[in-house]
């Protein structure tokens, strides 16, 4: 049976004989990209926390905190039994109501996902840093489907000197490459079709790899026959400051891509060198 755990104080009691710990922070709807996480961190640490907890602070107005799924049983079953759960109601998290003290996503936290999503980054790092200190893992394992949350959650570690080693994981696909999502489950079947059109315009990029110019166009054109895909934004970031590389640049190179499919907002990325 898996251990939950609804407050800090019986988490904190629990994990005084863990050992080392490695942990996976989630809002839950769990999927084979969550449990990819979960298995990597069943390799790094004696125990494995996930935490399952739907952070409002990270949603704004308008945004679909209301219709997030939430579903504990089913989680729950589909976790491997030695994990231990800690999902926290929202007054164990923000007993004062929403947190004053914010960590600031800066610059690249008002850009791509932040532009959209104003506040979202700050309050996801508030939470990511709550749990951080309620946990105090050695090891924090995310999903690098979320390629500016891993940037951003890197950086904080960083600049706030937080002692746990931040381990990402590979993006993982359906086998046509739409890559897993707990808002997948919104699309209908044409809608799914028409997702797939994310994935084929970031192989696209890849495949014209010559310049910043060639790729984007290459993408351009996938993502322009998809009449129901609304873009939000497709750039190449550099990934060691998660900005626009110019015309000119060769190296590393990160694609992302948000659209709009129907009323599900899907992202997507894929990491490959610019000649
Ligand atoms: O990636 C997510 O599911 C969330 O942003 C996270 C890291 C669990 C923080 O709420």
């Amino acid at each position: 049976m898996t251990e939950v755990f609804e407050t800090i104080a019986s988490l904190r009691l629990r994990l005084e004989t863990a050992g080392t710990v490695a942990f996976v922070p989630t809002m839950g709807a769990l999927h084979d990209g969550h449990l990819a996480l979960v298995r990597r961190a069943e390799g790094l640490a004696d125990t494995v926390v996930v935490s399952i907890f739907v952070n409002p602070l990270q949603f704004g107005a308008g945004e679909d905190l209301e219709r997030y799924p939430r579903d504990l049983d089913a989680d729950l079953a589909v976790l491997p039994d030695e994990v231990i759960v800690f999902a926290p109601p929202v007054d164990e998290l923000y007993p004062d109501g929403e947190s004053e003290t914010l960590i600031s996503s800066g610059t690249v936290g008002s850009t791509f996902e932040g532009a959209s999503r104003p506040g979202h980054f700050d309050g996801m790092l508030t939470v990511v840093a709550k749990l951080l200190n309620i946990v105090r893992p050695d090891v924090v394992v995310f999903g690098q489907k979320d390629a500016q949350q891993v940037f951003l959650v890197k950086r904080m570690v960083r600049d706030l000197n937080i002692p746990v080693v931040v381990d990402v994981v590979e993006t993982v696909r359906n086998a046509d490459g739409l890559a897993l999502s707990s808002r997948n489950r919104f699309l209908g079947d044409d809608e799914r079709v028409a997702a797939l059109a994310l994935s084929r315009a970031l192989a696209a990029a890849a495949a014209s790899s010559a310049s910043r110019h060639e790729a984007l166009l290459a993408s351009h054109e996938v993502l322009n026959d998809e009449s129901t895909v609304g873009v939000d934004y497709i750039e190449l970031v550099d990934p060691a400051t998660f900005e626009p590389v110019g015309d000119r640049y060769s190296g590393p190179v990160t694609a992302i891509v948000a659209a709009r499919v129907g009323t599900t907002r899907l992202i997507d990325n894929r990491q490959f060198d610019l000649a």
